[in-house]
């Protein structure tokens, strides 16, 4: 039998502090708040909302922590990631009381709750922009970044923006410009200014002292920029990596100078410093799809950085089985000794999994967002299969695309179904005042009818969260791919702790095949029920079928462990 490639992730034994940390073992579920459950009957989902489901995030599908999304108070341009008062609850999301009861409730059932951070830009409505831009004396000047036009009146930079068009808008009252990487009513704060920094340190005492359990910091790879502001090199057409693009405009240069300058990991370390003056709380960094290495130096020197920077480049894969694996051996390779991996497959600025890879491969994904060596992060929805609806464009709200010409977003954020009710249980409200049009499938894919129905997708993932909690293997164990004679539609990997261990082989195609395995087992999950019992070396994958196999204590047929 051909002896297994390790990818590594074993080959680094957790450090103490890594190993017993309670993320390294958890399930986390991203709920997007205003999508999630409408807890007053204004059409919008709340803090209200989520207390009101923690049941079903506890008992039913048992995920472990809950990331939010934003609620702070915002003018909501870009769906609260454009905050105007870090400190205080927007109130179409509640108020700082029902966050409390959130943090008290969650907790009484086991559930950490992750906040967004949001240290990159503020409103333009924010106090300290509206200070900023009210003269050039002001003491908040600098707070942001303000440029002259180059001498001959051209702008600072040629620096494009997420949201399209430049980063830089002039500002008449001043005459200078100020940058902002996304929408222009979102202006970079200046993170080179230490009262800046302090600011915002401030922040993240004020969310993790009232008891929340991490951050996920939007955006980290931001915070700073090359400080001559050179202009970034245009990128010839069509070399730009096509799922990256939020606008067309952005993929026009490569994004050298505007981010990711190294200074932003001593940002990371203090960020990381303050979290830790709060015993077990998680930092999470949203980062852009990457080079391994780079990626792996979010976690910091001797893992003084971000505890799970994320992934990007997974969610960027196309669904093939060389190229994934090819990615989570970079990713495993360059996985820092001790360090552990957050892995997500879609969120809540993509495309849907049901609508990227269609229902049936959808399934095959859940089996390997919950199999990895990594702690999965799952979006609300996802979990029944939900695809992207069509969102017309008079009812659209992202204004990311509405305002510019980008992507819309929005197609991925409609309401959560939660039963056969008005709204599909969302809201109380009249439909016509929900935020986002409920999806025209609601009547069937949607939390009641799924759970009745031991196929369907909920059930799917109930088994794998439960598997997940309860075999150690995958929980904590090691993770070595299989390249065994697989044919190269299938990724096939074995998870193993000291005691345990289990085979996960995914046919990422439509087509049935055959897969020799380096041990025998019995099926405890398969997508589609083809493959049932006990398993010989050859193991027949029918179409779209992923399968997770428990191995019988002394099968394995290699010789390597
Ligand atoms: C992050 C968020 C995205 C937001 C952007 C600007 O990428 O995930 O939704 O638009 O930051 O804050």
């Amino acid at each position: 039998m051909t002896r297994p490639m390790s990818a590594g992730a074993g080959a680094a034994p957790p450090s103490d502090s890594v190993a017993g940390a309670w993320w390294r073992g958890a399930v986390i579920y991203e709920c997007h708040l205003p999508s999630f459950r409408d807890g007053n009957g204004d059409g919008v989902g709340d803090l209200q909302g989520l207390i009101d489901s923690l049941g079903y995030l506890s008992d039913i599908l048992g995920v472990d922590a809950v990331w939010t999304g934003p609620f702070y108070a915002s003018p909501l341009l870009d769906q609260g990631f454009d905050v105007s008062d870090y400190l205080q609850v927007e109130p179409v999301f509640g108020t700082l009381e029902i966050f409390d009861r959130l943090l008290t409730e969650a907790h009484a059932r086991g559930i950490k709750i992750i906040v967004d951070y949001i240290p990159s830009h503020t409103s333009d409505q924010h106090p300290w922009f509206l200070e900023s831009r009210s003269s050039l004396t002001n003491p908040r000047r600098d707070w942001y970044v303000w440029r002259d036009s180059k001498p001959d009146g051209s702008l600072p930079n040629n620096w494009t923006s997420e949201a399209g068009g430049s980063v830089w808008e002039l500002d008449p009252p001043t005459g200078q410009y100020y940058l902002h990487s996304h929408l222009k009513e979102q202006p970079d704060l200046n993170w080179r200014n230490p009262q800046v920094r302090d600011a915002l340190f401030e922040v993240l005492r004020y969310w993790l002292g009232r008891g929340a359990d991490g951050v996920r910091i939007d955006v980290a790879h931001m915070l700073m920029k090359d400080p001559e502001l050179r202009d970034n090199p245009e990128v010839a057409a069509g070399a730009h990596n096509p799922y990256d693009l939020q606008h067309p405009d952005f993929g026009t240069q490569i994004h050298l100078y505007d981010r990711r300058h190294p200074d932003t990991h001593q940002v990371m370390t203090q960020i990381r410093a303050i979290v830790d003056e709060y015993p077990d709380a998680v930092t999470i960094a949203e980062i852009e799809a990457m080079p391994w290495a780079d990626w792996a130096a979010y976690y910091g020197a001797d893992l003084g950085g971000m505890h799970l920077p994320f992934p990007f480049r997974l969610i960027e894969t196309p669904w093939r089985a060389d190229l994934l694996r090819a990615e989570l051996e970079g990713l495993y390779a360059a996985l820092p000794t001790g360090a552990w991996p957050i892995v997500a497959l879609g969120n809540h600025d993509r495309m849907r999994l049901a609508t990227r890879l269609g229902p049936a491969q959808a399934r095959v994904a859940a089996v390997l967002l919950l199999t990895l060596a990594a702690t999965p992060c799952l979006l609300y929805g996802d979990e029944l299969g939900m695809a992207d609806q069509p969102v017309p464009l008079s009812q659209q709200r992202d204004y990311f695309a509405t305002a510019t010409g980008g992507v819309s977003r929005d197609p991925t954020r409609t309401p959560m179904p939660w039963n056969n009710d008005v709204n599909a249980g969302f809201s109380t409200a009249d439909p016509a005042q929900l935020w986002l049009p409920t999806a025209h499938d609601a009547a069937e894919i949607n939390v009641d009818s799924q759970l009745a129905e031991p196929a369907s997708s909920l059930s799917l993932y109930q088994t794998l969260v439960r598997l997940r909690g309860t075999a150690d293997a995958l929980r904590h164990g090691d993770i070595t791919f299989l390249p065994c004679a697989c044919p190269p539609s299938v990724l096939a990997y074995e998870r193993r702790s000291e005691s345990h261990s289990m085979v996960i082989a995914l046919n990422l195609t439509s087509e049935p095949t055959s897969v020799t395995l380096p041990s025998t087992g019995s099926v405890v999950v398969s997508t589609t029920g083809a493959c049932r019992g006990s398993t010989g070396a050859t193991l027949h994958l029918g179409a779209d079928e992923g399968v997770v196999i428990e191995v019988k204590e002394g099968m394995h047929s290699h010789e390597d462990h």
